[in-house]
């Protein structure tokens, strides 16, 4: 149900009438819609918060019990107290919602604590923290990739205090809304006959797309999304409403060569990308490997094209063009050209020609007998052969077979572009190699290496072995799609919140590689375990938040582990892994990347937190992340009242800023600095004190505020609340 809908029931229950009425004029006025795309912006959307403990005032669902696979009563309860009961904690709901009327006293239960679940609807303040859960340090001072197993929406709230306009690329591959249970609504899973399937994939996009603008850099960025045949029309229109400033572009790119058949269609092996470019953005001639032009195995490193003199196609008849009719002599054993004859006249033919002995002449005659005609007249075949740019092939019925190269290549023989290394028995020239062309390619990409069976399935099934994730993307196809915007920008910053398994990180790890680059890349995902094993697990009395169910989820179990390992080169057991990564860069797997990277956990933490020293734990990695996710990390208050590490500085005690300043001072390629005080004249004091090219980034006392936001609130500096 639709907000709308949602109210227009709650006004029934009131008032019968008045809610007979505002439906009838809603009908009115839906089937009268303007031209677009409209859509309902579904009831707030929710997210169940399994780990976090749960607290008097929380908004929360009642669990199913353990064991059932039943859907479960999704209405909202709110916590009116806490209090022991006989085996355990209980708690007093009032159902959300539901207030008393006239006829009926407000809905009300006790429930056990442990059969409760907190639940965040997106237009609730949320106090966003980060826990680490780990690291892998194998790239020196480079910055870290960091991976964030959370609720993207949140997620991405949370980014604009670290990133706000500063992404340069954002790869998302978000569920393509099969009906296939690929995603969750409100922590359903949206099945095919659900009549409002597309306004909730589209509330849900629009939502995240609408923060994700947010952190791109509006200069110059690029957005990349994939997806399929469901819901390409509506995403191309969402973008276009949410990025009326930007152009878009949608590639076709073929993943799976095989193709799968459709009932009474196409079979399908082609999905959709969706590029959409911020500012000057647009893609950068790059080299592309050879597997971009499978036919001829040739990569963009050019070779001269010779192409047949004889005329093919309707235009090729002796008639449309008489003066290029005529004899080619050559020498009988193929090696020499010795003469080029003049055109015949009308009335002549072959058979009128006296053929010097000694000599062959080649004539241009179609398949079928009849006369063709050369691309040329003689006097320009004559200045081709002399310049080396006509070749004598195979001899047939009709004389030897001649080759040259068409105007374009003979520039490229004459600027240099194909060398000339020597010459042949016929004095056609031989050239070498073009050296490496870069280019932009067209819309159309059917590259085998973008197979998402072979470089997503099998390659994840190579690194994470006896672990499933559905429909990985190639590693190789995410590689190629950033190149073009990322290729000459080697600290750029990418972001893919609909991250599943990991490899738009693997990928910007290659590119690294490939350059010496110290591109960064930020993954975000949720833990939700697949459909295929939730009812499994749920037969195991098994409940989200239970510690045996939050390892099966995808982020733990194949997002984390599979970073890790490609890092690393080794699996989770430990092996290294077998094979060798193809295409642009071919080296063995289970050499690794030298990469950094560390992977964190989304907290929502209460803002009545008294301990500052936790509070400030838990925001520690975000400014972190927002000073350039490099070198150490402060993680504790500093008791001196004051810290600085490689990249950012940290003052909690202003008293102290003479040697917070001082130091600041001789650290080198120090970004931020971050001021503790409620008092504005000190923050405006010390800001004015420090070195050019430091940004001031002040900090209210009480940590938690600082990081504050909820739903259709920006949360910039300027609206950080006190
Ligand atoms: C189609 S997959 C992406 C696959 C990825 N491109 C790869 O190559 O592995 C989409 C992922 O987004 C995650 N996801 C869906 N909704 C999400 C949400 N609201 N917050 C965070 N992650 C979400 C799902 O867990 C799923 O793994």
């Amino acid at each position: 149900m639709s907000r709308l809908t949602d109210l227009i029931a709650q006004a029934k229950a009131k008032d019968p009438q008045m809610g007979a009425d505002l439906d009838r004029e809603f009908k009115v006025l839906s089937s009268r819609l303007p031209f677009g795309l409209n859509f309902e912006r579904h009831r707030p959307e929710a997210v169940e918060l399994p780990q976090r403990p749960i607290r008097k005032g929380d908004k929360v669902r009642v669990l199913p019990p353990r064991g059932s696979t039943g859907k479960g009563d999704s209405r909202l309860w709110q916590i009116m107290a806490i209090h022991r009961g006989a085996g355990g904690k209980v708690a007093e709901l009032a159902l959300l919602g539901g207030e008393a009327t006239k006829t009926q006293t407000a809905q009300t239960q006790t429930v056990a604590l442990v059969d409760l679940v907190v639940v965040a609807e997106f237009r609730d303040t949320i106090y966003p923290g980060l826990v680490s859960t780990g690291k892998v340090q194998r790239g020196g001072d480079k910055p870290f990739h960091t991976v964030i197993n959370g609720e993207n929406y949140h997620v991405l709230k949370a980014l604009t205090y670290t990133h706000r306009g500063k992404v340069d690329a954002i790869y998302i591959d978000p569920p393509y809304n099969t009906g296939a249970k690929d995603w969750k609504y409100n922590n359903d899973y949206v099945e095919g006959d659900d009549l409002y399937r597309h306004s909730k994939w589209l509330a849900m996009m629009e939502r995240r797309l609408l923060v994700a603008k947010e952190l791109l850099n509006p200069a110059n960025s690029v957005l990349i999304v994939t997806i399929d045949e469901k819901e390409y029309l509506r995403l191309g229109l969402l973008l276009e409403q949410v990025f009326p400033e930007a152009r878009i572009q949608m590639v076709s790119s073929v993943i799976n060569p095989a193709s799968s058949s459709r009932a009474m269609a196409f079979s399908r092996s082609d999905e959709y990308i969706f590029f959409v470019f911020m500012g000057i953005s647009g893609p950068v001639p790059v080299h592309l490997s050879a597997d971009w032009y499978p036919k001829t195995g040739r990569d963009s490193r050019g070779k001269a094209r010779w192409q047949e003199l004889y005329r093919r196609g309707a235009d090729g008849i002796r008639t449309k063009s008489p003066g290029c009719f005529y004899p080619v002599f050559i020498k009988e054993d193929g090696t020499e050209f010795v003469d080029v004859g003049g055109a015949l006249p009308e009335y002549q033919h072959p058979s009128d020609v006296n053929i010097p002995e000694g000599l062959v002449a080649s004539w241009p005659i179609r398949s079928d007998g009849t006369e063709g005609r050369w691309s040329m007249t003689p006097d320009k075949l004559r200045t081709a052969i002399a310049k080396g740019y006509v070749r004598i092939g195979n001899v047939g019925a009709n004389g030897y077979g001649l080759t040259y190269l068409a105007i374009g290549e003979q520039k490229k023989v004459e600027d240099g572009s194909y060398p000339i290394v020597g010459y042949r028995a016929d004095g056609s020239v031989i050239t070498g190699e073009q050296e490496l062309v870069e280019l932009v390619p067209s819309t159309q990409w059917r590259i085998p290496s973008h197979d998402a069976s072979a470089y997503g399935s099998q390659l994840l099934r190579a690194i994470l072995p006896n672990r499933r994730f559905p429909f990985p993307k190639s590693l190789y196809a995410v590689e190629d799609a950033l190149r073009f915007f990322v290729a000459n920008r080697p600290d750029a910053i990418v972001l893919d919140f609909f991250t599943g398994s990991g490899t738009t990180a693997h990928a910007v790890m290659r590119l690294n590689r490939q350059d010496g680059g110290r591109r960064q890349c930020i993954s975000v995902t949720n833990n939700e375990v697949a459909a295929s094993e939730h009812e499994a697990l749920r037969r195991k009395m098994l409940r989200p938040g239970d510690a045996e169910w939050e390892q099966h989820g995808i982020c733990d179990y194949i997002t984390k582990p599979r970073v890790k390992a490609a890092m690393t080169g080794r699996t989770p057991d430990g092996d290294p892994i077998k094979g060798d990564y193809k295409f642009t860069d071919e080296f063995p797997m289970a050499e690794g990347f030298e990469e950094n990277a560390e992977f964190f956990t989304l907290t929502y933490e209460t803002p009545v937190s008294v301990n500052h020293n936790r509070a400030f734990a838990r925001i520690a990695p975000l400014l972190w992340l927002r000073a350039g996710s490099r070198g150490r990390r402060i993680d504790h208050l500093p008791e001196a009242g004051w810290e600085v590490v490689e990249a950012y500085g940290l003052l909690v005690n202003v008293d102290n800023s003479t040697p917070f300043i001082e130091t600041i001072g001789q650290t080198q390629g120090l970004g931020v600095a971050f001021i503790v005080t409620d008092d504005d004249r000190r923050f405006q004091s010390i800001a004015r004190q420090l070195p050019a090219g430091v940004e001031p980034v002040r900090l209210y006392e009480s940590y938690l505020t600082n990081f504050s936001f909820a739903n259709g609130e920006d949360w910039g500096d300027t609206e950080i609340q006190g």
